[in-house]
């Protein structure tokens, strides 16, 4: 496993807030991916930039009465800023406003043009006459049109959970000036996403690109029906680069995001002397982006079909996490809990951060929970108290002698640790760093026994121990760089200062392999302090008044757009539990009306009464297999409680069990006569 060529990058931060401790837990996660991939002795560079067009930025920079190059540009130096403290070093940090980033999305606009991806048709938005822009809809509060809750967003609403688009709230009001918004229609260009159907059901669906967990959320959500068109442009005014043949017209930030990993590469293969091709066009590199679930659509779909289509490298792997709760729940900064990188940095070290995610993080798409109880036992248990110690009880009795000049008998012990590098390497290499943390510390479970039972305290007080007292602590501190070694992508100032101390510096994971001996120890200097809870408390109270916070978290953070379906907190695992199956409400319906939706390949509209006056509309795929007359009148089985969604011909208020592979092979499940509508089934 030698002489790969990887590049490797995290989510684009967007450039219009800070960087928090939940964004942490992405460039944290693969900060340690690279730095393993790199001590591994692989080629790997890892990519970033700034993300930084669109409304959110231009509304921002105009309401701060400076330009979005101002304003971006502190943003940057802020994430940078950030970024460095928690030791997440970049190859190369660009930004999506670069020339590199138009010349790529110049090229690949050339290329979905070419293959005839591109079509143009009007958009009706709402639009705001003061501030002189449309409105996406998280721009837009107004009354739920579903059950008249006040002050709702323009996508959903936060009491009923009806999905809905801004024009039919009740009473709009604008975010951005507090005028009422008008509908004006604008002409917008379009992906034709679905041209790419075989394409994409093909690369999500092969079992390497994607967990399994998120290759079925795809097929199950939209991959199962026609892909909608992509809304790709935007009329000015709108922060962003105009679209050389449609001019008046921007690109829509989502579409110069991605294409900012290629622009900020070809930025380093410029620096570096080495050829772009080598790495966007090559079979030979292998191209990782780490995400996280909110962001699964944009990655999964849209971002393979750009590259597809203008002959660009597909990723090898997109590796996606869940979110960060802070004690159990979403981070709040009424609770102190939305913590922002800097405020974490002015009272506790970075490194018992990169630790403590490291040892939650596995290859799932899990949330990860922040418990800062055991945050703090954790660090000063495992890190502290297990690894750290080990050097710090025995480096001060060699600094004279140095290290044995022959390796001593240690009953096995480093052997055994070097023969855990190939596991706990591969835990690693599967993103499962939770379990790598745990192989380590069982090696560390191992040596500090030795150290006890030794007690080298007190030989050093028995001058006739002299010669015992040097060959405990050599093993001790050869068991002490073996764990430095394997934590070395997590903790990579342990890394720097344990090299230091042997005068050697840990260049590759194979150094496990090999005892030091005869060598000097330099005076030892202290590595790691333990996590003080009075320290955790400060950094919760100032959290509670940071400006920086003006809202709850939102985990992602560039422009918020609605697409087709729900993107995240969706239950994405392979199983469901008995808990799981029983939350969802099968009831017995009647097809009261049904009609063909007829810009729809699949879709026929169903209204299905559950009793009463309880009717539900729902878009099926059954359209090829049943005409409407067949339907109505029939009982049906529908998932009653299924969250609205939102459709490109309306809003779906459930779902219709069928069998059968779909198009004409569709099969409703029957209900037997008796049986009447709204009556549960079990
Ligand atoms: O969700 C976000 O915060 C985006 N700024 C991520 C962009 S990732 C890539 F596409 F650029
Ligand atoms: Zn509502």
């Amino acid at each position: 496993m030698t002489g790969r060529r990887i590049l490797v990058t995290a989510a684009l931060p967007y450039a219009n807030g800070p960087i928090h401790i939940g964004h942490l837990v992405e460039y944290i996660q693969t900060d340690i991916w690279v730095r393993f991939q790199k001590l591994r002795g692989h080629r790997c560079i890892y990519i970033c930039a700034d993300d930084t067009h669109g409304t959110a930025i231009m509304i921002r920079a105009r309401q701060e009465k400076r330009s979005e190059e101002e304003l971006i540009a502190e943003m940057q130096e802020s994430h940078l800023r950030d970024f460095n403290a928690f030791d997440i070093v970049f190859d190369n940090y660009g930004s999506t406003n670069s020339e590199e980033n138009r010349q790529f999305c110049t090229e690949i606009w050339n290329a979905l043009r070419s293959n005839n991806l591109i079509v143009q048709r009007d958009v009706s938005q709402l639009y705001d006459p003061e501030a002189g822009t449309f409105l996406a809809d998280r721009f837009v509060k107004g009354t739920c049109p579903r059950c008249s809750a006040p002050d709702q967003y323009g996508d959903n609403c936060d009491k009923c959970g009806a999905t809905y688009s801004a024009a039919d709230l009740i009473d709009p009001v604008s975010t951005l000036s507090v005028a009422t918004p008008e509908m004006r229609t604008q002409s917008h260009l379009f992906v034709q996403l679905e041209s790419l159907h075989a394409f994409l059901d093909q690369w999500t669906q092969s079992g390497r690109h994607l967990q399994t967990e998120v290759a079925n959320y795809l097929k199950g959500h939209f991959l199962h029906e026609q892909l909608r068109d992509w809304d790709i442009s935007r009329p000015d005014p709108y922060f962003g680069f105009e679209i050389p043949d449609s001019p008046g017209n921007y690109w829509y930030v989502w579409f110069d995001a991605p294409i900012g990993y290629i622009a900020s590469t070809k930025q380093w293969c410029d620096r570096h002397g080495e050829a772009f091709d080598q790495w966007w066009r090559s079979d030979e590199t292998e191209i990782h982006h780490f995400i996280g679930k909110d962001i699964i659509y944009f990655h999964t779909l849209f971002w393979p079909g750009m590259l597809k289509s203008a002959g660009f490298s597909l990723p090898t792997k997109v590796h996606i996490h869940g979110f960060l709760t802070v004690g159990g729940e979403k981070m709040a900064k009424t609770k102190g809990t939305f913590v922002m990188a800097s405020t974490y940095e002015r009272h506790l070290d970075p490194s018992y951060l990169r630790y403590y995610y490291a040892s939650k993080l596995g290859a799932r798409l899990d949330d990860i929970d922040l418990n800062l109880d055991e945050f703090a036992t954790k660090v000063n248990a495992d890190i502290v108290g297990k690894v750290v110690n080990l050097a710090s009880r025995s480096a001060k009795f060699v600094q004279t002698m140095g290290l044995s000049a022959e390796y001593p008998a240690d009953s096995g012990l480093f052997e055994q640790g070097a023969m855990a590098g190939d596991a706990i390497a591969e835990a690693y290499e599967q993103g499962e760093y939770n379990k790598a943390m745990r192989m380590i510390m069982e090696l560390a479970d191992r040596a500090n026994p030795y150290v006890e039972a030794a007690e080298p305290w007190k030989m050093a007080k028995d001058p006739s121990q002299t010669q015992r007292l040097h060959d405990v602590c050599t093993v001790a501190l050869n068991l002490f760089r073996q764990l430095a070694i394997y934590l070395a992508p997590v903790l990579p100032r342990l890394a720097q200062q344990t090299g230091q101390l042997f005068g050697t510096p840990i260049q590759h994971w194979s150094d496990s392999k090999t005892q030091l001996t005869g060598t000097a120890i330099a005076p030892f200097q202290h590595m790691m302090k333990r996590v003080n809870k009075k320290d955790i408390q400060k950094m919760i109270d100032e959290s509670r008044t940071d400006s920086d916070v003006d809202s709850e978290p939102q985990q992602a953070t560039n422009e918020p757009e609605s697409v087709a379906g729900p993107l995240h907190d969706e239950p994405l695992a392979d199983m469901c539990t008995i808990d799981d199956f029983v939350k969802v409400d099968l009831r017995v319906a009647r097809v009261v009306a049904a009609e063909d939706v007829p810009e729809a390949r699949k879709l026929s509209k169903i209204t299905l009464s559950l009793g009463g006056d309880e009717q539900r509309i729902v878009f099926a795929g059954i359209k090829q297999a049943y005409q409407p007359d067949q339907l109505v009148g029939r009982l049906v089985i529908m998932a009653a409680n299924l969250a609205p969604r939102k459709m490109k011909f309306g809003v779906s208020e459930g779902m219709i069990l069928a069998a059968g592979a779909g198009g004409k092979d569709v099969f409703l499940l029957t209900v037997d006569d008796g049986a009447q509508p709204g009556q549960r089934v079990h």
